[in-house]
């Protein structure tokens, strides 16, 4: 081969060659650098196979030196190693950068500057409803009650025939709930748990069991399809209507101080006779009438009542020997009423700006 051909041979594989090597060279922003450092560096090996390797240009386009007429060799060798070295320095460079890179990044990310100063943990709190519940448990376990924490599925048989509820009757309606298997239902009241506790503890028997209900309703500002109630049950030898007031007299003194009074009103549930609500004085006006209680001075508690024979029977207990007092309060509409929320449904929408008013 002429020298003049292996030169322009040499000329047209380093075109080809500074070609391919330009778009390495600019590198881009940052980010594009860190994203694509990788995958470049294993083409950058590409390339340098392509031209070096075995069956690369430089072997397939050019003539062994060792085959070259002696006197154009000693020039025409010095032309081809100087672009093989110009493509291996060209490349080896082009590799470097980017692992530098990639090590600054390591570098970077394992760092930890210690004189920056911590991040102070945000520390979260008690949902209002669960502080309400507490206040509420510790009145009653100081007058000598437990706490139950019973199932939110039930049968019908402790929702509602167990309580004096039997099918056919009008106050199933109000009391729709959601059904689950067959024979199952979301509780739709607390006083489920009358029965199961009773079963479970015999009498004489003191406990407050407070916990979710559920029921068919269309949310609104004071509705809620999931909300939450405190049973109370009483159930001892001698217990009169008496006990009931003396005990709910307590409890209000105890959630809203000691000037607070009570108010029976003559109502009807199925599983009390005689049925009562409860009224307490507004803890806002004393009993004045403010807006808190819509100027009537009485803040509703809930219904409450001497247990119905029924209900004893129900759980095996004789009720010739045995007489029990019993009630039901909203946790949440208390609540609602405390921090005059005038919707229900903030309780239940966790919006962290809702909730950390309540520290
Ligand atoms: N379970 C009733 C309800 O959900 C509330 C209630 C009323 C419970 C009177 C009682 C009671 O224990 O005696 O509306």
């Amino acid at each position: 081969m002429q020298e003049e051909t292996i030169q322009a041979a040499v000329d047209k594989i380093l075109e080809d060659f500074n070609r391919e090597i330009d778009r390495f060279r600019n590198l881009e922003s940052h980010s594009t650098i860190v994203l694509n450092a990788k995958s470049e560096i294993s083409e950058l090996k590409d390339l340098e196979i392509q031209f070096r390797g075995k069956k690369g240009r430089i072997a397939t386009d050019l003539p062994k030196i060792g085959t070259l007429d002696p006197k154009t060799r000693p020039r025409a060798a010095v032309t081809i190693q100087k672009m093989e070295r110009h493509i291996k320095a060209e490349i080896a460079h082009e590799i470097k950068r980017r692992e530098a890179i990639e090590r600054q990044l390591n570098d970077e990310r394992e760092s930890i500057d210690v004189t920056i100063p911590g991040r102070r943990p945000r520390p979260g709190h008690l949902h209002p409803i669960t502080l309400m519940r507490q206040r509420i448990e510790d009145i009653f376990v100081s007058l000598g009650y437990i706490v139950e924490d019973d199932r939110e599925i039930e049968t019908d048989f402790y929702n509602f025939d167990a309580l004096n509820i039997p099918e056919g009757h009008p106050a199933r309606d109000p009391q729709d709930t959601f059904y689950t298997t067959e024979g199952f239902a979301l509780r739709s009241q607390t006083s489920t748990v009358q029965i199961h506790a009773m079963q479970r503890r015999g009498t004489p028997v003191r406990m407050i069991a407070p916990g979710r209900v559920f029921r068919r309703d269309t949310p609104d500002p004071t509705h809620n399809p999931m909300f939450y109630q405190v049973e109370g049950l009483c159930v001892d030898r001698g217990i009169t209507m008496a006990h009931l007031k003396g005990t709910l007299a307590e409890f209000v003194h105890g959630l809203f101080g000691p000037d607070t009074r009570t108010r029976f009103r003559p109502s009807y549930f199925p599983f009390t006779e005689p049925s009562a609500e409860v009224d307490y004085s507004c803890f806002n006006c004393g009993g004045t009438g403010c807006r808190i209680c819509k100027q009537s001075g009485w803040i509703e508690l809930g219904g409450s009542g001497m247990v119905h024979p029924n209900v004893l029977r129900a759980a095996n207990v004789d009720p010739e020997e045995f007489t029990g007092f019993a009630f039901g309060l909203g946790i949440d509409r208390t609540c609602a009423r405390i921090y005059q929320l005038d919707d229900i449904r903030l309780l239940f929408e966790n919006d962290v700006r809702f909730l950390e008013q309540f520290r």
